[in-house]
């Protein structure tokens, strides 16, 4: 039996909600189909959104969004979307399946998004093919009350107050799609731009957010913190506010991938053991960050990370459309719980991509909806969004995965308390095969009640438009309780939440 000590005393950092954030991208159906329909669709919806998308992703409780991309972004000019709709400029989204892009959705249809879904925003400018210029006078448009160019425009177009831009993305991936950029251009770049993302209104700070690594590239990170605190006065340390990094999961690697659906034990074990290494990635690139900025004031902006597989069978390649397994259940679980673990310096994460793109927690098709196993899971985690993280230590873990050569733990965990009391404890059982006997044991406080949900189920089932409700979160009620400790059965491939009142 592994025993699972919680100290319900020690609290040891704060959960930003910002951790369970969401990415959509002009890519494939994530923004054209996933999101928005148009006013004139069939598909029910409210001002072009699709209601029963919006409708999950709020019950999801989705506390950012970043948009419009991705490698996306650097190609993109927000001019093209504003305005009325028929007159915007047309062009071909080259990234992504050489598709025409209207530019139907643009700014305004974001923020209308966002204000549905009751989350904040997250915009992402371009600095590879955009001006100093264009970016300063977007978050004009975007964020000044007062009479100006931008600010004048914003209202001829139907918008009399400006929006809160609650974070900015200055570039994306700069060492690759967007710009393919040293770090030490990116770094003196990035002071330049940063410059002009104005903060006109006290009250609404804008968060930046400068384009971090990818992967294990430490050197990135390095360069761009040297650079861009080399000969800053303190006063000015202010310049930025996240560091981003990015990580997928490719079971295969980057050329094969590998199935989204179709794989045996030993892939689903190098799955996971990849899933795992981010904390390896955040606690290294950690340790650069901790040497410019020891008080940890910059966070770690994990705004792309998620599984990367082969397209499915007949679907355009470029639109990265993959289907969504009880593996990417776990990915999702493990995931979250580190970056729980690491809240002190990660203090956003967005998977990618929210809608039929990499490991989306919805899919579509005409006017049905799917949740997948990862919405799942987000919905079960949702109650560590503003939660402090708690100590935690499973004893009695075991190492599998060896005859795949992979060694993973076959369990793991994160704990937190919100301000009512509950703890919130996500449990994963990362074996195929067998079920974990556990003990729970809180430092002092009597348990009252558990209340629990798992999402479990074999290791490629997924759920489709014919059978949308194979894998959903199932209520668990099989926990015995005595004074601070309780006992149950976690099953093997699972993910489970409980809340201990
Ligand atoms: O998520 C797909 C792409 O992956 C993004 O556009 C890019 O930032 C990353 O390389």
């Amino acid at each position: 039996m592994a025993k699972l000590y919680i100290n319900e005393n020690h609290k040891k950092g704060h959960i930003n909600p910002e951790l369970y954030g969401h990415f959509s991208e002009h890519l494939g159906r994530c923004i054209y189909e996933g999101l928005y329909v148009g006013e004139n669709s069939v598909i029910p919806n409210q001002n072009g959104m699709r209601t029963d998308v919006v409708e999950a992703l709020k019950e999801m409780k989705i506390p950012v969004l970043r948009w419009p991309g991705g490698c996306f972004a650097d190609e993109y000019h927000w001019k093209d979307g504003i305005g009325p709709k028929e007159k915007r400029k047309k062009m071909i989204n080259t990234h992504w399946g050489g598709v025409v892009e209207d530019n139907s959705f643009g700014t305004h249809e974001f923020f209308e998004l966002c204000e549905q879904l009751g989350c904040k925003t997250y915009i992402n400018g371009n600095v590879g093919s955009g001006t100093v210029q264009e970016m300063s006078e977007w978050v004009e448009y975007m964020t000044f009350e007062g009479v100006s160019p931008m600010a004048d425009l914003r209202k001829a177009n139907g918008h009399e107050k400006a929006w809160k831009v609650d974070y900015f993305g200055v570039g994306n991936e700069n060492w690759g799609c967007g710009g393919n950029m040293t770090p030490q251009f990116y770094a003196d770049n990035y002071r330049r731009y940063q410059t002009y993302v104005r903060i006109y209104d006290d009250q609404k700070p804008i968060s930046k957010i400068c384009g971090g690594a990818n992967v294990a590239d430490y050197y990135w990170t390095e360069e761009v913190l040297k650079k861009a605190f080399d000969n800053v006065p303190e006063q000015f340390h202010g310049l930025m506010d996240g560091l981003s990094l990015h990580y997928y999961v490719h079971p295969e690697g980057w050329e094969i991938k590998g199935s989204a659906t179709e794989f045996d034990d030993a892939v689903w074990y190098k799955t996971l053991s990849k899933a795992l290494y981010i904390e390896e990635l955040i606690e290294k690139h950690g340790a650069i960050m901790d040497q410019y900025d020891p008080e940890k004031k910059i966070g770690m902006i994990v705004d792309e990370w998620g599984g990367w597989y082969t397209v499915e069978p007949g679907t355009n390649p470029g639109f990265l459309y993959q289907q969504n397994t009880m593996r990417d259940a776990l990915i999702a679980g493990l995931s979250l719980n580190i970056f729980n673990q690491h809240c002190d310096r990660v203090k956003m994460a967005n998977i990618a991509q929210m809608v039929n793109v990499l490991q989306s927690v919805i899919l579509t098709e005409g006017e049905k909806m799917v949740l997948t196993p990862t919405y799942h899971v987000f919905h079960m985690y949702r109650d560590h969004q503003d939660a402090d993280l708690l100590e935690s230590y499973i004893a009695g873990t075991k190492e599998i995965g060896k005859e795949a050569e992979f060694k993973v733990p076959n369990l793991q965990e994160s704990v937190s308390v919100s301000s009512d009391g509950t703890i919130h404890v996500t449990l994963n059982n990362l074996s195929v095969s067998e079920a974990e006997e556990i003990e729970l044991v809180l430092t002092e406080k009597s348990i009252q009640k558990i209340t629990a949900g798992i999402v479990t189920g074999a290791i490629n089932a997924y759920n489709t438009f014919e059978e949308p409700n194979k894998i959903q979160e199932q209520t668990f009620d099989q926990i015995k309780i005595t004074g601070n400790k309780a006992v149950f059965t976690i099953p093997a491939c699972s993910v489970m939440a409980l809340h201990i009142r």
